[in-house]
């Protein structure tokens, strides 16, 4: 049985003070009953914070990138060390965003990948097609080809420590979202294309989740499909109320 995780992906948004203020509200208003896993991924200046305020609490911290490199001259960038030495031990790699503002690779997240995976860190992997993709037909081929350049030279074991996020690009943001059935038929894609690589065995076993206009009134719907073991969450992880109300869909499950 996986245990289903709903994790918020803050991106660019939240200053100190606003940071604050939401992660105390996730702290009164969540209670996963130790039958979800909530992560929170806020922007790195505020991520000491949310490592205290989240102490023996229910709520995870993940970093939303790192560098692959330990150290050295890489002006603006943050490195794996850097973010265990605060206690943040999950990072999302290859978001969407990421590849298509700051020029990441399959190649530069390959090395990413193998970074966070030497350094034992939770790895919460985004995959996902363009819409020019999808309409022509070519959106498992994307997807598989992002798992294999960038994961497939990792061992078996890494595996124990990788999230799939399956985040189709054009349901970023925009308010449309895949429906549960473009999810699951995606998802049970990406678990057979593990399970021909690395046996069904650990198929059976690694999470994937859906991102993409997940919000309350459709959280229920999409994390029923059986290859979905919950969500990654942009707009709605924002607010506490709605995204309390996710994890409380992904409970009732
Ligand atoms: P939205 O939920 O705002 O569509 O964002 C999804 C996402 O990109 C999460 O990483």
């Amino acid at each position: 049985m996986r245990k289903k995780i709903v994790a918020g992906n803050w991106k660019m948004n939240k200053t100190l003070p606003e940071a604050e203020q939401l992660i105390k509200e996730l702290l009164n208003k969540i209670n996963t009953e130790q039958k979800v896993e909530v992560i929170i991924a806020p922007a790195f200046v505020n991520l000491p914070l949310a490592v205290e305020l989240t102490q023996n609490s229910d709520i995870e911290v993940a970093a939303q990138n790192m560098h692959f490199e330990d150290a050295g001259a890489y002006t603006g960038e943050v490195s794996a060390d850097m973010l265990k030495a605060i206690g943040v031990e999950q990072v999302i790699l290859g978001h969407s965003e990421r590849r298509a503002y700051f020029n990441e690779t399959d190649e530069v997240l390959k090395k990413k990948a193998h970074k966070a995976y030497e350094k034992s860190m939770t790895n919460i992997f985004c995959v996902g097609e363009q819409l020019d993709d999808r309409k022509a037909g070519k959106h498992f081929d994307v997807v598989k080809s992002q798992l294999q350049k960038a994961l497939f030279d990792l061992p078996l074991q890494a595996y124990k420590k990788i999230i799939i996020a399956y985040e189709p690009v054009w349901a970023i943001g925009t308010g449309e979202t895949a429906t549960p059935e473009q999810a699951q038929e995606m998802h049970a894609f990406i678990r057979e294309t593990l399970a021909k690589k690395y046996g069904q065995d650990l198929a059976n076993n690694v999470r994937i989740l859906y991102g993409g206009s997940v919000k309350p009134g459709n959280a229920a719907d999409i994390f029923s499909q059986p290859d979905v073991d919950g969500g990654l969450i942009g707009g709605a992880s924002l607010k506490a109320g709605d995204f309390d109300a996710i994890v409380e869909a992904a409970k009732k499950l």
